[in-house]
């Protein structure tokens, strides 16, 4: 028991450890191209974060159930690419029927709707009333 938590400890502290050299080094980050298909590419890796960690908790997951560990630029999950068409398709909703402007790094803003409106905090929202008409598969 003792052991167990020491070694959680210790996983903990790592972590933080972690997290801080990730941040010591975000300036020289924000030099890096990133690869950037929907973003506006004036964002800088911070930016890139903050939208990163409004999705994780919108669709109730982790970083890695859009990326592979350690190499976010890689577009190899088919979540990745499907959070790019939902991203483009939450800002066109907005533009069009909320009449969203876009702010001054050129993101359509979430006038309207953003990814939570429709997850609410799970990666799958399909469902609804219909297919749930109490007949049993
Ligand atoms: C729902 C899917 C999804 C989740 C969850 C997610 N990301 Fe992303 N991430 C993306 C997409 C899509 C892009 C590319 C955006 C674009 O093309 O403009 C991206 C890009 C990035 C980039 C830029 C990489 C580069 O150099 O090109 C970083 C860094 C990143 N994400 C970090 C994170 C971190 C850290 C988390 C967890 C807090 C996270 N992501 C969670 C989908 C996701
Ligand atoms: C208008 C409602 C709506 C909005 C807004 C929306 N989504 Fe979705 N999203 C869905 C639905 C419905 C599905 C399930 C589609 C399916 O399973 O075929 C889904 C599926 C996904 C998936 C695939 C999940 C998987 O398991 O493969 C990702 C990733 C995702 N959405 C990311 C996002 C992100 C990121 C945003 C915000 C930029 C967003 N969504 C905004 C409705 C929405």
């Amino acid at each position: 028991m003792i052991a167990l938590n020491k070694k959680a400890f210790i996983t903990l502290g790592l972590t933080s450890l972690v997290v801080f050299g990730a941040v010591a080094s975000m300036p020289q980050e924000q030099e890096k191209k990133m690869n950037l298909k929907v973003l506006p590419k004036k964002f800088t890796h911070q930016q890139v974060e903050t939208v990163m960690r409004q999705w994780t908790k919108a669709l109730g997951v982790r970083c890695n159930f859009c990326h592979e560990r350690g190499n976010e630029a890689a577009d190899t999950k088919p979540e990745k690419l499907m959070a790019r068409k939902m991203f483009e398709m939450t800002a066109k909703i907005n533009k069009k029927y909320f009449e969203a402007g876009k702010d001054s790094l050129g993101m359509v803003m979430n006038t309207g709707i953003s990814c939570i409106t429709c997850h609410h905090g799970t990666a799958h929202p399909e469902g609804g009333t219909h297919t749930e008409g109490g007949e049993k598969k």
